[in-house]
């Protein structure tokens, strides 16, 4: 008899199979049982049929409590009215380990408060949302490696612990490296990518992202997933088409084979559908007008809050590429407009439904004397960046890259209003547990 996963079960309608699995849940009606089971893989209507089974077998399946572990077999038939299109009706059964009943397990189907869900996050990761929430994430993740490397961009890892920032020095974390020296958690790899950008072309890294936020918001965790590809001899508009094509071939990947998982979620997919070229190119000035418009009370100079990002997202079906911000309000490494020197040639992609920032990006300065002004109009350390001044000395060119966000766009795609669901243990401003 083969043993195959619940993924597979469609192939073996007809045959007897083995499987190792977990109780989702029971449902008891006389003579019939019907445990749900979920492999990992996925979820699977079972059927007991009292006079079928021995006697002791449906005595211990009468009494499966949630998340008890199994080894079974049984007969597979495809089966219309159960979900995913199949069912098993069970032949033999063997206890793995029984949850007792007097201590079941605490995520029961009834509704759960946030704070307890996220208590039990370890316990959590069962649910059928999870499940689909995160295997929906592994997609992204493998859309986003597929779409990068079949485009000639290198993979090249950048370090986690650092000597200095990159996106400003408020928000780092701090840990003791050796005797006297400390070190910071990476809050992105950028200045990094920008010199393997300079030896391999077209790079990316991608890992994890320390951000010390005190921002309580539901778009904010203190450590989180960034892609972060960069190119050499490119500009803005090679950046913003970049981001733009990355963003459609990581949609439409995901429609493509995530399809069960979205439908589990109920997410609205037509919204997805219409993911389509071109993004709107929409200027800060463009931007500022649009929101003001809108009865936000931004003033031109000021960075977008989270409630203006939702109120433009508003105005447009799709994500946004909003560029050219005042050069205060962006990072030191910006490329100023050459018409407008008080611009910033950045990027930031606004995702729809509210979702928030998506991306952020742009064109970096390629100018040694430039970048040595910049670093110090913001009090940044000459000798933490001589190496990063040198990249400027040794055959620059003009390039360009951008970061986005796993978690969001993970909660974009799932149609979920907090990234604390997109990753399996999130670390938030008050949680670092489980
Ligand atoms: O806009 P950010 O800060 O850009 C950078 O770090 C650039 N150095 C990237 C680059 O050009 N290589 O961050 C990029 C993206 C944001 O658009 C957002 O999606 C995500 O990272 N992000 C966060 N996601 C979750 N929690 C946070 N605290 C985040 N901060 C940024
Ligand atoms: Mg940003």
């Amino acid at each position: 008899m083969p043993q195959v996963t619940i993924e597979q079960i469609g192939k073996f309608a007809g045959e007897n199979v083995q499987l190792e699995a977990w109780i989702h849940n029971i449902r008891r009606s006389g003579k019939l049982l019907f445990p749900m089971l979920r492999d990992g893989t996925g979820f699977l209507q079972a059927v007991v049929v009292k006079g079928s089974v021995s006697e002791e077998i449906f005595t211990i399946c009468r009494s499966l409590t949630q998340e008890t572990s199994v080894r079974l077999s049984g007969h597979v038939r495809a089966e219309e009215r159960a979900p995913g299109g199949h069912e098993i009706e069970i032949e033999h059964l063997e206890l793995v380990q029984e949850v007792p009943p007097d201590d079941p397990f605490p995520i029961s189907p009834k509704e759960h408060g946030a704070e307890f869900l996220l208590d039990h996050r370890h316990l959590w990761l069962r649910s059928k949302r999870q499940y689909a929430v995160l295997r929906i994430r592994h997609e992204i993740i493998r859309a986003i490696r597929d779409f990068l490397d079949s485009n000639s961009f290198i993979c090249v890892d950048t370090p986690i612990l650092t000597p200095a920032a990159c996106e400003g020095t408020t928000t780092l974390f701090q840990v003791p490296y050796f005797e006297e020296e400390v070190a910071y958690l990476g809050q992105s790899g950028q200045l990094y990518n920008e010199a393997t950008a300079a030896a391999f072309n077209k790079t990316y890294c991608f890992g994890p992202t320390f951000r010390a936020e005190k921002s309580k918001t539901r778009r904010h965790l203190t450590e989180f997933w960034m892609v972060e590809p960069e190119m050499a001899y490119a500009d803005l508009d090679d950046v913003m088409a970049l981001a733009e094509k990355m963003i459609i071939a990581v949609v439409s990947q995901v429609l493509a084979n995530r399809s069960t998982e979205l439908a589990l979620l109920d997410r609205d997919v037509s919204k997805l559908q219409m993911i389509k070229k071109p993004f709107p190119r929409i200027s800060y000035d463009e931007a500022v007008a649009i929101l003001q418009k809108k009865g936000s009370d931004i003033e031109w100079g000021d960075d977008f809050g989270a409630t203006d990002e939702t109120l433009i997202s508003e105005e447009f079906e799709g994500p946004i590429m909003v560029h050219r911000f005042p050069s205060a309000i962006k990072a030191f490494y910006m490329q100023p407009d050459s018409v407008r020197p008080e611009l910033a040639l950045g990027v930031d992609v606004i995702g729809p439904e509210g979702s928030g920032e998506l991306v952020g990006g742009g064109q970096r300065i390629h100018d040694y004397d430039l970048l040595l002004e910049k670093l110090r109009e913001h009090d940044l350390p000459r000798d933490a960046f001589e190496w990063y001044l040198d990249l400027r000395k040794y055959g620059s060119v003009p390039h360009g890259g951008f970061g986005m966000g796993i978690e969001r766009c993970v909660a974009w795609i799932c149609g979920l209003k907090h990234v604390r669901e997109t990753i399996a243990f999130p670390r938030m401003l008050n949680r670092m547990r489980p």
